[in-house]
């Protein structure tokens, strides 16, 4: 029996869909026949995604949503889901990193990575598996947060974007608070695998190495010069990745058909780097 990747009436929810990797796994899953909804935070990405809308006809949906700002996650995850349809999957993809070094790091930098990369993903999971089971997806009361229903089979997919710097230290620069960002997301994942197998949500992380993107161009000059050059040495393929190698991977992991008993997993995407 062929695999299918097909995702005609499937409606898939991808954080910065709209540039970069998110903008990739966006295009991938349009070409799967997927409705997408993608959020942003700094520039609308309407006209980028009307293209690949019109390429593959389906339509895209965007929404302006930052991660960190849980009343407006919460908004947009109830009013998608009202206005587009209820989600099949979610990729929380969106993620900013910093180079700096520790002590020279100030409290709202520290912040401002640890509320985008680990709390944003999280709230924005907990929302979800909270709007599935009927539960509206706020938590309304610390004390009376609601309670679900017990066992439920929703079918659902969450592919969460983490990275390779949660697994190894990263160099030449220094990035701690990115590093243990990214380590704490692709536990987070695991834990939530756990908690969310009853409910019929299987929750998966990717760890990517190097990929094209903004995050990785602008290296600071001076002793950033060189950067590159160690990311690509230590890259046994010799190159970063393409953001599409990223999106296709992803597209796969969700299968609703093919991906049932896989939760809970980080899948490396590396060219390698990892194996030295
Ligand atoms: N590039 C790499 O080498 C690499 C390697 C491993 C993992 N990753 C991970 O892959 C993911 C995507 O990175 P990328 O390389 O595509 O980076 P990018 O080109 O810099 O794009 C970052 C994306 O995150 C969104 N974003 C940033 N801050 C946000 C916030 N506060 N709330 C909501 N969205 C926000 C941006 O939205 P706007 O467009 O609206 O600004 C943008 O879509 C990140 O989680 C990153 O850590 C990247």
């Amino acid at each position: 029996m062929p695999v299918s990747i097909d995702y005609t009436g499937k409606i898939v929810f991808i954080t910065g869909g709209g540039r970069g990797i998110g903008l990739a796994i966006t295009a991938a899953f349009a070409k799967a026949g997927a409705t997408v909804i993608v959020t942003y935070t700094s520039k609308d990405p309407k006209d980028v995604v009307k293209k690949i809308s019109d390429e593959h006809g389906v339509p895209i949906h965007v929404y302006y949503c930052p991660g960190e700002d849980t009343a407006r996650v919460n908004e947009v995850i109830e009013l998608a889901s009202k206005e587009v349809g209820e989600v099949d999957v979610v990729v929380p993809n969106a993620g900013v990193s910093l180079w700096r070094e520790t002590v020279d790091m100030s409290d709202s930098e520290l912040d401002w990575i640890m509320k985008t990369n680990l709390y944003a993903p999280i709230t924005l999971c907990r929302g979800f598996v909270r709007h599935w089971l009927g539960m509206g997806a706020a938590v309304k009361t610390e004390a009376d947060p609601g309670k679900p229903t017990g066992k439920a089979n929703l079918n659902k997919r969450i592919l969460v974007v983490s990275s390779i710097s949660g697994v190894v230290n990263m160099r030449p620069q220094r990035q701690m608070a990115y590093n243990v960002s990214k380590a704490g997301l692709t536990m987070a994942c695991k834990s939530l695998a756990g908690e969310w197998a009853k409910y019929g949500v299987t929750i998966n992380s990717i760890s990517p190495g190097y990929v094209a993107t903004d995050m990785i161009k602008d290296p600071p000059p001076g002793e950033g010069a060189t950067w590159p050059k160690v990311w690509m040495r230590d890259t046994p393929v010799d190159r970063f990745a393409e953001a599409s190698e990223i999106g296709q991977m992803v597209v796969l992991m969700c299968s609703q058909e093919s991906s049932t008993f896989m939760t809970g997993h980080d899948l490396i995407i590396d060219g390698g780097f990892t194996t030295y």
